[in-house]
């Protein structure tokens, strides 16, 4: 099997250049952030509290995470439940980045994430693809763009969803997440020594794909 791991920061465009990537490849794409998301909403539907470690790993044992393919878009099943509608508003993000520092939640989605890699040729995204999951990945990609950037197009993207949203305040939501995955113990978001960078923020979408593939076919 074939892998393709890219990590980055929050809103640097990985998902929309891993969907991409993975159409003209034929590999699945898979969102790990998604699983996160799902265990985060678990715990925020429960009445947890972010710093309530010994709740959340005791959560964690009643928790089933499962993805699957609805016409080619990835659908994450908590505890048998599709959630892909409740996982992308600011509260989840937070919360996500709040709870994915315990070892409890990333240990419940390793063999997960692993387990897809070793059934199919995978491009994944997430924040430790490279450095933890896929360490033999064939390709690694760190996906970047400046915070200006990065919230200008969560911003977007949030409304086209049509949620209500206020920029400066996803600018501080984004460095303050950013702060938070890169400072953790577990598994911190950092480019791995084998990893490719690419700085997208001057780029356009069909250039990063581009780019992309084209590491790749050079491997
Ligand atoms: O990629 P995203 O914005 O959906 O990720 C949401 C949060 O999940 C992010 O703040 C960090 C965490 N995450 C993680 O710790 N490890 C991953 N592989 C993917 C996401």
């Amino acid at each position: 099997m074939h892998s393709i791991a890219i990590d980055g920061p929050a809103g640097a465009g990985k998902s929309t250049i891993a969907k991409r990537v993975a159409k003209e490849l034929d590999f699945v794409y898979v969102d790990t952030g998604a699983m996160y998301r799902s265990m985060a909403l678990y715990f925020l539907r429960n009445g947890i509290r972010p710093e309530e470690e010994e709740k959340i790993a005791e959560a964690c044992k009643e928790i089933t995470v499962s993805i699957e393919y609805e016409d080619g878009e990835q659908q994450v099943l908590l505890n048998g439940e599709n959630v892909n509608a409740f996982i992308r508003t600011e509260e989840v993000s937070m919360m996500t980045s709040d709870t994915s520092r315990y070892p409890a939640v990333r240990e419940k989605l390793l063999y997960l994430q692993r387990e897809l890699a070793e059934q199919k040729n995978v491009i994944m995204d997430g924040r430790d693809i490279g450095t933890c999951i896929l360490p033999n990945a064939d390709l690694k990609v760190y996906l970047t763009a400046s915070v200006e950037e990065r919230a200008r197009r969560r911003y977007l993207e949030q409304q086209e969803r049509g949620m209500a949203c206020d920029f400066e305040k996803m600018k501080k939501d984004i460095a303050a997440r950013d702060e938070q995955d890169m400072n953790r113990t577990v598994s911190p978001l950092k480019q791995a020594e084998d990893a490719v960078l690419v700085d997208a923020s001057d780029m356009t979408i069909d250039e990063v794909v581009a780019k992309v593939v084209s590491l790749y076919q050079k491997k």
